[in-house]
C-alpha cells in the first residue's frame, strides 16, 4: 500500500487530511513539524508528501530540497496560501510535483492525491517497459511474462525481500534490477555480491566491511557492500551458497535493519532492499541443512519464478528477432532476418542455456554470416560438456530434425509404425532402420 505523510500544523486541517487520505485507501503517517517529518522521511518508506508551506519550525519550501535528497522518489505536493502564487512556482522550482492554494475543498484535494498516485503508477509501468539500456527491457509478449511484468510491478511496490528463481540465464539479474528501478529505493544504487564465487571470509568482508586492525591485511577502515547499498538494492546472486556462518548475520540485517563492520563493535543501521536469487532449489538445501530455514523463509517473503525459454512459446522467435535487431545495430550490418528453415531450427532446439544461450548464438550468427539472411549454417552452440565456448556444434543437424520430426509423428498416432511410414511417405522397413540408426 502506498504511504502518505501530511505535513501541516493546523491540527485541524492535519485531521481532515488525515482522514481522507484513509479512507481513500492509503496509509498515512503526519507531523505538525519540519523537524518530525524529516525524522519520518528518515525510518519509513514514503510515496507522496503534502507539504505546508509554513511551519513553525522551517519554511516548508526549503524543505523540499532535503526531503528530496534523503528519498529521491518521493512526490511533494505543497500547500501554500491562497494569495502565495509566487511561492507555488518556486514550490515546482525546487522539485515539487503540484501545489494547493489554501483554504480548497476536500474533493479538490482528494483529486490531487488520485492523480498524484496515478502517475507514479504509470510512471513505473513506463520505466518497466522502457529501460535506459535496451538489453535492460523485459523482452516478451508471452502470457508467462507478462504474468512475470506483473509480479514484479507487485515486488516493486512494496518493500520485503524477493527471492528470484529460475534455471540458468532466464533473467534472474534482469528481473532484480526492473525490481529495484520500480522500488521506492530506486533512487540509491543497485549493488550485486556473487555469493558463488567467494570463499566465507572474502564474502563477509566484502558485504559488510570492516574496521582497521580487524585482520593483518586491514590496514585502514573499508566500508561494505551494505553500507553503499544504502537506499537502494542489494542483490545477493546465487543464495544457495552463501556459507552457513554467515546466514545468522544476513537474517539480523533483514530483520534488524542493522549490522557490524567485520571487527566492529558499533551497529550501524541502514535502510535497503534484499533481492536474493538461486538457481538451485533452496527448499532442498534446507531439507539437507545446508541453509536455514528462518533465512530461507525470511528471503521468500515474495518469490519470483522466471519461466525457461521453452515454457513462452512465441516469445523464442520474437526474442531471437529483438537479439538480431539489436546485434545488427551493435555491429552496423543489415541482415534482413532469419531463413523459415533457420525459424524451424530454432524452435526445434530445447535451449538448456535459456535466454542467454539464444543471446549468445543469435550474436555469433551475426559475426559469422555474410549474407542477407541468416541461415542454419549460422546457428551454432557450444558443445555442452565443453565449458569453453570454443568447440561450436551447428544447432542441430539434419538427422537430429529427422528424428524429431519422427518421434512427433509416431506420438501423433500412438507409436503405430505402420501408420506413421504412411504419413511419412516411406516403407515401414525404412522407418525402423532411421529408429535403430539414431
Ligand atoms: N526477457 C528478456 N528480454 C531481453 N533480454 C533478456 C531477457 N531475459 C534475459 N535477457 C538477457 O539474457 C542474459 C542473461 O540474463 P541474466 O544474466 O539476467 O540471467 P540469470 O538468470 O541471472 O543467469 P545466471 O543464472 O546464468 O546468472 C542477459 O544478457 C539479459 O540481458
Ligand atoms: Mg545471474
Amino acid at each position: 500500500m502506498a504511504n502518505v505523510l501530511i505535513v501541516e500544523d493546523s491540527d485541524d486541517l492535519l485531521f481532515s487530511l488525515t482522514r481522507t487520505v484513509t479512507k481513500e485507501g492509503y496509509s498515512v503517517l503526519s507531523a505538525s513539524s519540519a523537524i518530525n517529518a524529516l525524522k519520518i522521511i528518515n525510518k519509513e518508506l514514503i510515496d507522496l508528501v503534502f507539504l505546508d508551506i509554513g511551519l513553525p519550525d522551517r519554511d516548508g519550501l526549503s524543505l523540499i530540497g532535503e526531503l528530496k535528497s534523503q528519498c529521491p522518489d518521493i512526490d511533494i505536493v505543497m500547500l501554500t496560501g491562497r494569495n502565495d502564487a509566487r511561492s507555488a512556482v518556486q514550490a515546482l522550482k525546487a522539485g515539487a510535483v503540484d501545489y494547493i492554494l489554501k483554504p480548497f475543498e476536500l474533493i479538490e484535494f482528494k483529486k490531487i492525491l488520485h492523480g498524484c498516485m496515478r502517475n507514479r503508477t504509470a510512471d513505473k509501468k513506463a520505466l518497466l517497459e522502457k529501460g535506459k539500456d535496451p538489453m535492460e527491457y523485459i523482452v516478451g509478449e508471452s502470457k508467462a511474462i507478462a504474468m512475470l511484468r506483473n509480479d514484479i510491478l507487485t515486488a516493486g511496490s512494496v518493500n520485503a525481500p524477493v527471492l528470484v528463481t529460475g534455471e540458468t540465464g532466464t533473467g534472474k539479474e534482469l528481473v532484480a534490477k526492473a525490481i529495484h528501478q520500480l522500488s521506492k529505493g530506486a533512487g540509491g544504487i543497485f549493488v550485486k555480491l556473487d555469493c558463488g564465487a567467494l570463499a566465507a571470509n572474502v564474502i563477509e568482508s566484502e558485504l559488510f566491511g570492516y574496521e582497521k586492525g580487524a585482520f593483518t591485511d586491514a590496514v585502514k577502515q573499508k566500508k561494505g557492500l551494505v553500507e553503499m547499498a544504502n537506499g537502494g538494492t542489494l542483490f545477493l546472486d546465487e543464495i544457495g551458497n552463501l556459507p552457513l556462518s554467515l546466514q545468522p548475520v544476513l537474517l539480523r540485517l533483514i530483520e534488524e535493519s542493522t549490522f557490524r563492520r567485520v571487527g566492529g563493535l558499533r551497529d550501524i543501521n541502514v535502510k535497503l532492499r534484499i533481492i536474493a536469487a538461486t538457481n538451485v532449489h533452496l527448499e532442498e538445501e534446507v531439507a539437507s541443512g545446508q541453509f536455514r530455514e528462518d533465512l530461507y523463509y525470511r528471503l521468500n517473503v515474495i518469490n519470483i519464478k522466471i519461466p525457461p525459454l521453452c515454457e513462452r512459446g512465441d516469445d523464442l522467435l520474437f526474442l531471437a528477432r529483438y537479439f538480431l535487431v539489436y546485434f545488427n545495430g551493435e555491429m552496423k550490418r543489415g541482415i534482413k532476418g532469419f531463413t523459415p528453415e533457420s525459424e524451424k531450427l530454432l524452435l526445434l532446439h530445447n535451449w538448456p542455456g535459456n535466454i542467454r544461450e539464444l543471446k549468445n548464438c543469435i550474436e555469433r550468427a551475426v559475426i559469422y554470416c555474410r549474407d542477407e539472411w541468416l541461415a542454419p549454417v549460422h546457428l551454432s552452440v557450444p558443445r555442452p560438456s565443453t565449458s569453453s565456448s570454443q568447440e561450436l556444434l551447428p544447432l542441430l543437424t539434419l538427422k537430429d530434425m529427422e528424428l524429431k520430426y519422427i518421434s512427433n509423428v509416431l506420438q501423433r498416432v500412438g507409436n503405430n509404425k505402420s501408420k506413421a511410414a504412411r504419413i511419412l511417405n516411406i516403407s515401414r522397413n525404412t522407418l525402423k532402420k532411421k529408429l535403430a540408426d539414431q
